[in-house]
C-alpha cells in the first residue's frame, strides 16, 4: 500500500519538478507510446510560463520525496470556462495501488470548487495497423464514469518515405485550381498584415472541424492571443513554420497551416492547425499549404523524420489531404469527458 500525499507543485519545488519530469519520461518509455515524448524543457517551462488564455495547476502524488504520479490541470479563462482539461499519469512501478484514482478524485474536487462542470482528458491507444503499445487509461477512465466524446486518428508522415515525384504532380495539379492566391511561407513572428486573418482562422478551428460529442464551445482566438502564443513559443525555443494562402486581390488570409518543432528535437515535429476559410474552399489551398510547409521542414532540420498530426476520424477532407502527402495512422487519440452536476 502506498503512503503518498497529493500536493500542488510550484516553480520553486526544484527537486519535485525534476522528479515529475523523470516520472513523465518513464511513463512514455514504459508504455512504448509511439508519439514524441514531452521535452524536459517544455515540462520545466510549464511551471513558469503565464498563458493569457488559461491558468494551469500542477498536482502530484508524492511519496518519500518522489513524484510517483501527477496531474496537470488546464483551466481556460477566455472561453469554455465550464471546462477543465487534465491528465493523470502514474509511474509504472506504482500502478494499481489507487494513486491514479486519488489524483483523479482530487482533480474532480478541484473542478467542483472552481465551478467547472465539464472535465476532459485524452488517451492514446494502438490502431490495428500500427505499433503495439500500452493503454491503461481507457479502462481507468471508464471505471471512473468517463465516456468517449471524440476519436481522433493520430497520423505521421515519414519524410524518408515521401514520394517526391508524386508530391510534384499533386502540387502542379492543385496549383491549376488556385489562380488568384499566393502561398506565403514564414517562420516565428507573424507579419502585421497577416496576424488578424490568422487569428480569425484559428478561432474557427473548433467550429469548422468535427468535434463529436465533446462539449466544447467557440474559442476566442483574437490577435492578442496569437501574439501571446508567439511569445510562449519564442520563450520555449520552438521553431514555428507557417504557410498562409493569401487571396491576392483582397489581401485576405484564405488559408493557413503550421508546424511546430520543439527545441532540441531533431527527429519529430508536430503539425498544428490547418484551416481554409469556407469562403475560399475548393481551390486546393489545403493541399498546397501542406505540401509547401512539409517540404521545407528539412531545410531547417535536416535529420527530421516524422511529422505528427491528429484529426477526428470523420474529418474526411483533411484526412484525404494528409494521406495524399504520405501520412498514415499510428495511433488513436480518444477524448473522454465527464459532466459534473
Ligand atoms: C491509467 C493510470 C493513470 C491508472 O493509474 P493507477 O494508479 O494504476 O490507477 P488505480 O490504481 O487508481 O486504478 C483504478 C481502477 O482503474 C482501472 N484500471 C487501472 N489500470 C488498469 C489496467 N491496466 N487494466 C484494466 N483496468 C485498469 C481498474 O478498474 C482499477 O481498479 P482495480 O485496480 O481495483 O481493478 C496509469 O496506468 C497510467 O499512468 N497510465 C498512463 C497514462 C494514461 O494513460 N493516462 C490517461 C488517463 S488520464
Amino acid at each position: 500500500m502506498s503512503d503518498f500525499a497529493i500536493v500542488r507543485l510550484g516553480h520553486t519545488d526544484h527537486d519535485l519538478i525534476q522528479s515529475k519530469i523523470d516520472t513523465a519520461l518513464s511513463v512514455f518509455a514504459h508504455d512504448r507510446i509511439p508519439l514524441p515524448p514531452p521535452t524536459p524543457t517544455s515540462l520545466m517551462l510549464n511551471f513558469i510560463q503565464h498563458h493569457r488564455n488559461k491558468t494551469r495547476e500542477e498536482w502530484a502524488a508524492v511519496e518519500d520525496g518522489r513524484v510517483i504520479g501527477f496531474s496537470p490541470v488546464h483551466l481556460p479563462v477566455l472561453d469554455n470556462t465550464h471546462n477543465l482539461q487534465f491528465d493523470v499519469r502514474v509511474h509504472p512501478d506504482f500502478r494499481r495501488r489507487g494513486v491514479g484514482s486519488a489524483l483523479l478524485g482530487h482533480v474532480e474536487s478541484r473542478a467542483a470548487e472552481l465551478g467547472r462542470t465539464n472535465l476532459t482528458v485524452s488517451v492514446r491507444s494502438p490502431v490495428p495497423e500500427g505499433p503495439e503499445f500500452l493503454d491503461f487509461g481507457s479502462a481507468f477512465l471508464e471505471r471512473h464514469g468517463y465516456a468517449k466524446a471524440m476519436t481522433m486518428g493520430l497520423r505521421f508522415v515519414d519524410l524518408d518515405d515521401v514520394d517526391d515525384a508524386e508530391l510534384d504532380r499533386l502540387w502542379t495539379e492543385s496549383l491549376e485550381h488556385a489562380e488568384g492566391f499566393e502561398i506565403v511561407l514564414f517562420e516565428g513572428a507573424i507579419d502585421e498584415a497577416l496576424v488578424d486573418g490568422i487569428g480569425y482562422l484559428h478561432s474557427r478551428i473548433l467550429t469548422d472541424s468535427p468535434t463529436g460529442d465533446w462539449d466544447v464551445r467557440k474559442i476566442v482566438f483574437d490577435t492578442a492571443r496569437v501574439r501571446d502564443e508567439e511569445r510562449l513559443r519564442r520563450e520555449q525555443g520552438v521553431l514555428h513554420l507557417h504557410a498562409a494562402a493569401v487571396h491576392t486581390e483582397s489581401g485576405t488570409v484564405a488559408g493557413y497551416t503550421e508546424i511546430h518543432i520543439d527545441a532540441g528535437r531533431e527527429h519529430e515535429a508536430n503539425q498544428g492547425d490547418t484551416i481554409v476559410d469556407p469562403r475560399f474552399r475548393g481551390h486546393r489551398l489545403g493541399t498546397l499549404l501542406k505540401i509547401a510547409n512539409q517540404r521545407r521542414v528539412r531545410d531547417w532540420r535536416p535529420k527530421m523524420r516524422r511529422i505528427w498530426t491528429g484529426n477526428a476520424e470523420d474529418n474526411r477532407h483533411m484526412i484525404a489531404i494528409n494521406e495524399s502527402l504520405g501520412y498514415r495512422r499510428g495511433a488513436f487519440g480518444t477524448l473522454f469527458q465527464k459532466a459534473l452536476a
